[in-house]
C-alpha cells in the first residue's frame, strides 16, 4: 500500500514540478533583489568574476573580492568605486585552506555574514596526464573544487542558521561531459558539479529551501583563459563573449535557477553524451574539431607559464 502512496506523490511531484517549469518559461520570473546583500566573489580579479561582482555592485550588492592577483583586483575595485560603490577586496590564494580561513574571519568580522558566495576562481593548465607534475596535479583540485569546499563550510553554517542565502558554483561543461587534453581540469570540474549537486541535495532533505544553489557550466569564454582554443567550426559552437556569459548567470542567480549551462545548446550536448554509443560520440568530436581544439592552446596566464613550481607562489 505505501508503494502506491509513494508513488501518487511521486506523479503529484512530476506533474507539479514540469508544471512550475513550464509557467517559469511562459511567465519570466522576477528578479530577486540582491541590495545591501554582501556577496563574496572569488577569482574576481580578471575574467567572468570581475564581471559579475560589476553586476552585483550594479545592483547595490555589498561586494567582497577575493583573488590572488592584486593588480587584477586593483582594477576590479576601481571600476566598482568608479560605479559610485564600495568595495572590500582581499588578496587570498584559495589553494591555501588556512589562508581561505583567515579571510574568512576577516570578512565575518567586517560584514557579519556572507549571504551570496560565488566560488568562481579556476585555473587550468595545458598538459596531457603523464606530462603533469603531482604540485599541477593537486594544485587544479586545490582550486578548482576543496576551494569550494573549504569556502562553502565556512559560510553555510550561518546560511542554514538563517536559512537565507545563495551559494554560486562555477563548473565548466567539461565538468558534465570530458573534453581531451585536460585530464586534471575535467577531473576537477565533475568533483565541482558532484559537489554542487550533492550540497543542493542535503539542503532539501535539511528543508533548508531559503539556502538557493546556482551551478554554472559555460562552455569556451573569451576570457583568455583558453587563450587560442578553438573548435573546427567556430560558427557551430563559437565561444561565449564574458559579457554574455556574466549576464547569463546573474540571471541565473537572479531567478534561483539551480543550474545553467551556457549556452543552452550544451544541455543537448550533456544529454548526447549520456546516450550516443562510444563510436558515435568520437565522431562527433571529431566533426566539430573537438578532439584537437586544446592543441591551438598559447599559455596566457602567469601560472600558466610558471610550470606550477611551487617556489613560484603559483
Ligand atoms: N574561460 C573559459 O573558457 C571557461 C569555461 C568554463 C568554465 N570556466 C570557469 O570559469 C571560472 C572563471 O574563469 P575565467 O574564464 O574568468 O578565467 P580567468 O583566468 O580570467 O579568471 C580566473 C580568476 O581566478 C583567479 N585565481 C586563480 N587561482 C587562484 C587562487 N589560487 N586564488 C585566488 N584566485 C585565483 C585568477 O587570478 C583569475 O582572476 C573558472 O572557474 C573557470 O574554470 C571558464
Amino acid at each position: 500500500m505505501s508503494f502506491f502512496m509513494d508513488l501518487i506523490i511521486l506523479m503529484y511531484g512530476l506533474t507539479a514540478s514540469f508544471f512550475t517549469s513550464f509557467v517559469r518559461w511562459l511567465i519570466p520570473v522576477d528578479h530577486k533583489s540582491v541590495s545591501g546583500e554582501v556577496c563574496l566573489i572569488t577569482g574576481a580579479g580578471n575574467g567572468i568574476g570581475r564581471l559579475m561582482a560589476i553586476e552585483f555592485a550594479k545592483r547595490r550588492a555589498k561586494v567582497v573580492l577575493w583573488d590572488f592577483d592584486k593588480e587584477g583586483l586593483k582594477e576590479t575595485s576601481a571600476m566598482i568605486r568608479e560605479l559610485g560603490m564600495d568595495v572590500y577586496t582581499e588578496v587570498c590564494d584559495v589553494s591555501k585552506k588556512d589562508v581561505i580561513k583567515a579571510a574568512a574571519a576577516k570578512v565575518k568580522q567586517e560584514f557579519g555574514e556572507v549571504n551570496i558566495l560565488v566560488n568562481n576562481a579556476g585555473i587550468y593548465t595545458s598538459k596531457m596526464l603523464l606530462d603533469l607534475t603531482e604540485h599541477e596535479i593537486e594544485n587544479t583540485y586545490k582550486v578548482n573544487v576543496l576551494a569550494h569546499i573549504w569556502i562553502i563550510r565556512e559560510f553555510l553554517p550561518s546560511m542554514m542558521e538563517r536559512n537565507h542565502g545563495h551559494i554560486v558554483n562555477v563548473a565548466s561543461t567539461v565538468g558534465l561531459f570530458a573534453s581531451p587534453g585536460m585530464p586534471d581540469y575535467c577531473s576537477s570540474k565533475h568533483a565541482a558539479v558532484g559537489l554542487h549537486n550533492s550540497l543542493f541535495l542535503d539542503l532539501q532533505n535539511a528543508e533548508k529551501y531559503g539556502v538557493k544553489t546556482t551551478l554554472v557550466c559555460p562552455y569556451l569564454i573569451h576570457t583568455g583563459m583558453f587563450n587560442g582554443v578553438h573548435v573546427k567550426y567556430d560558427w557551430i559552437l563559437p565561444p561565449i563573449k564574458p559579457q554574455d556569459c556574466a549576464d547569463i548567470i546573474i540571471n541565473a542567480v537572479l531567478t534561483e535557477q539551480n543550474m545553467v549551462a551556457i549556452p543552452g545548446t550544451m544541455y543537448i550536448a550533456h544529454i548526447l553524451s549520456t546516450i550516443l554509443p562510444t563510436r558515435a560520440l568520437i565522431a562527433g568530436y571529431k566533426f566539430v574539431g573537438a578532439d584537437k581544439a586544446i592543441s591551438y592552446f598559447k599559455p596566457n596566464r602567469p601560472y600558466q607559464y610558471s610550470n606550477m613550481d611551487p617556489s613560484s607562489g603559483y
